[in-house]
């Protein structure tokens, strides 16, 4: 089976990549390094000539508000025409838990009209939902981040490790469409603020995590369950402490 990952030069993408080879599969890598921009058209026909299955991880230089949305709906659409051209019978994309719920962050907004576009296609696909990953959580803080403290709502979160988001993204390329969401979250939920500080001990990073329920999460103001998945969803296998000694090596 030919399987190209848009995005494939990516956190995500790269492990999607090894994981789909390794189970003998033609997994493709495609993106601007490699000659495929999905902005431009740039390289599209070409690589997904032959194509049963296109993975699209891919994700926006800029997450500004207008430019997040500008990414991911011209993105999606060009990819979407393109795939249509080759006769690709399943799109897989890589989006967020919560997405469908009401939110005023801008990049939850843009995901919410990927989705849309991807749904509104015709084309058969299987939309994944993601947790926020373990290797994202620096970026949260720092995002978070006034002088040495870091100010967070103190929510459920139930992060995830980047292995088994790309193992959930693999498995559900090589299986039939579901035409709706597959749910991928971590094998535990805590509170954000304090995951967040438990990732910032364990690297020796001095920033106070102070919990503030008015906070936003990257612009989105969430509530108690915004982030976490429905219960009993799929959850990978790799908890955090794992992650974290795995990562100190
Ligand atoms: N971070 C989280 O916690 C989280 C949680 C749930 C879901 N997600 C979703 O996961 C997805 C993947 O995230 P990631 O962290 O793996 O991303 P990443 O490491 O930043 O990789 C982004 C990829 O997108 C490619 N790309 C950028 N512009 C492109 C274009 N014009 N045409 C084609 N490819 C382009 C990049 O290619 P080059 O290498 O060539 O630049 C790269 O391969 C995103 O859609 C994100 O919304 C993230």
């Amino acid at each position: 089976m030919k399987i190209v990952v848009i995005g494939g030069t990516g956190l995500i993408g790269s492990k999607v990549i090894t994981r789909l080879t390794a189970h003998g599969h033609d997994a493709v890598a495609a993106s601007p390094k490699t000659g495929a921009n999905t902005i431009t058209g740039e390289g599209l026909a070409e690589v997904l000539s032959g194509a049963d299955v296109v993975v699209d991880v891919t994700n926006s230089p800029s997450f500004e508000d207008q430019a997040v949305m500008d990414f991911f709906t011209t993105s999606t659409a060009n990819l979407i025409a393109a795939e249509k051209e080759a006769r690709v019978s399943h799109h897989v994309a890589l989006s967020i838990v919560g997405v469908e719920r009401p939110s005023d962050g801008g990049y939850f907004k843009a995901k919410a009209a990927q989705e849309q576009l991807i749904r509104d296609s015709g084309l058969p696909y299987s939309i994944v939902h993601a947790t926020q990953f373990f290797e994202f959580i620096g970026g949260i803080a720092d995002t978070a981040t006034d002088g040495d403290t870091v100010t967070l709502p103190p929510v459920s979160f139930q992060p995830v490790a980047a292995d088994d988001v790309a193992a959930a993204v693999a498995r559900t390329a090589v299986g039939e469409p579901v035409n709706g969401i597959v749910d991928i979250a971590g094998p535990e939920a805590g509170r954000f603020d304090e995951i967040v500080a438990r990732v910032l001990e364990s690297r020796n990073d001095r920033r106070r995590v102070v919990a503030d329920p008015a906070a936003p999460y990257f612009g989105a103001h969430v509530s108690e369950r915004s982030l976490i998945p429905e219960e009993g969803s799929p959850h990978g296998e790799i908890t955090l402490d794992a992650w974290l000694e795995a990562s100190a090596k």
